[in-house]
């Protein structure tokens, strides 16, 4: 099956490791889950310890690994409290009877059995130990508790043991659960579609206007972008239930309802602005923004006064923002808008390329009726080659209306990963 990491780059899974020698088993599992683009944090009981090492799990996950409860350097950083809010899901695996018995009855006497009570994220067991201690009345009399609580049980395999007998209790292979915990938000994701919109769950952040680049402090070197293409997208993105941030150059436009608005001027901010919000969480970066190209290189203090006829202001070039993030590591989903005069379509697909984007809409800004400050918009849509999607023509229509068909083609596509 093909994905995209970045459809869940903004999920995040605690591993909670419990003593048992499938521990091991838990390693390649971490790598499966970041395979996956989850975000992954590792939480180790004393009994893990025995097994595997914590620097095993950091290294694997790229994160430190949580073993304490009453540690004050660890409280310091992300503590109990935090983690269990962090967490979109808890995967105990491999699950010990002792830690099972532990949730059964509500003990809270380490990091993870605090967790468990401290969370509101669903709690999944893969329970892994000795055919006889699996089938031991006490451990499938807690099983059943926690079942009727609502925590989601995997259920052992059969096969020969680690301590030399045969029968139930092998944890599955990593594989195996990487992929269901990976179905589990896929599916999530469409129940969440159906019922809140098209980008429910989604976290979208759009640059939108011109940027501004100051000469002196008086001047500044900018565009005739309005801004309203991406103040229009920012409300089809928050009506099709997404969290909907919005970062804006200087445009004279009333935020849209339910959006969160960041307000920048130049490129270098915007920039900033964009990097913030990705490390802030982002399912789907759209770049409407008209950034201008080139910045001053030396602002001038005060104002240039006027002397002799030519006046020669050095430019240097602005950094590519959507580019930028189109870099990162755990990117979003990347959506680039090319304006163009001429060879529109050959242009767009260039840039596709060329900035490593999923998505981009291009128009023809030499005809007057669409484009930069019209209120109506006409576009082509080009998908990545690994979506599979036709390119599409959206025409003539309101900046709105070209907004809604741009949603629609942006949960397409996520839905196609
Ligand atoms: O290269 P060009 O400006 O034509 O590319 C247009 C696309 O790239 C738009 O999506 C625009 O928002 C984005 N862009 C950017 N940072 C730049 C230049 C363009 O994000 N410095």
């Amino acid at each position: 099956m093909s994905f995209d990491v970045s459809v869940f780059s903004n999920k995040n899974i605690i591993l909670a490791v419990t003593g048992g020698i499938a521990a091991y088993k838990s390693a390649i599992l971490v790598r499966r889950l970041k395979d996956y683009g989850f975000n992954v944090r590792v939480v180790m009981t004393q009994g893990a310890q025995a097994f595997i090492t914590p620097l095993t799990f950091q290294a694997l996950s790229g994160n430190s690994v949580h073993t304490e409860l009453l540690d004050t350097a660890a409280e310091a950083g992300m503590g109990h409290i935090e983690l269990a809010r962090w967490a979109d899901l808890i995967l105990v695996a491999p699950a010990s009877c002792n830690t099972i018995a532990k949730f059964a009855n509500g003990l809270a006497d380490d990091l993870l059995s605090t967790l468990f009570l401290a969370t509101k994220a669903p709690v999944w067991l893969a329970p892994a130990m000795n055919q006889q201690m699996w089938a031991a009345k006490a451990t499938q009399r807690n099983l059943q508790t926690l079942v009727e609580d609502g925590v989601h049980v995997i259920m052992p395999s059969s096969g020969s043991q680690a301590c030399g007998d045969v029968g139930l209790g092998r944890m599955p292979e990593p594989e195996e659960l990487a992929e269901q915990v990976q179905l589990y938000f896929h599916q999530t994701q469409r129940a969440l579609a159906e019922k809140f919109g098209l980008l429910a769950g989604k976290r979208v952040v759009i640059t939108a206007g011109p940027t501004r680049e100051a000469i002196d402090p008086v001047r500044y070197i900018s565009n005739h972008s309005t801004g309203k293409m991406g103040f229009a997208l920012a409300s089809a993105c928050y009506t099709a239930g997404a969290k909907v941030i919005l970062i804006a150059g200087p445009v004279s436009l009333d935020t849209p309802n339910g959006v969160q608005r960041k307000n920048v001027s130049s490129a270098v901010q915007m920039l900033e602005q964009s990097m913030q919000q990705l490390h802030e969480g982002c399912d789907v970066f759209i770049a409407t923004a008209a950034v201008a190209d080139y910045r001053v290189a030396q602002v001038a203090e005060h104002k240039i006064k006027k002397a002799g006829d030519e006046l020669q202001v050095e430019l240097l070039k602005n950094p590519d923002i959507v580019a930028t993030i189109a870099q990162q590591p755990q990117r979003p989903f990347m959506v680039g808008f090319a304006a163009e005069t001429q060879n529109v379509e050959q242009y767009a697909a260039g840039k596709l390329v060329a900035k490593k984007l999923d998505m981009i809409a291009c128009n023809d800004v030499s005809r007057s009726d669409i484009g930069f400050a019209s209120d109506e918009n006409a576009m082509t849509v080009f998908f990545a080659e690994h979506y599979g999607l036709e390119k599409r023509d959206l025409e003539k229509a309101s900046k709105q209306e070209i907004a809604q068909q741009l949603v629609e083609a942006i949960a397409d596509a996520l839905h196609h990963a």
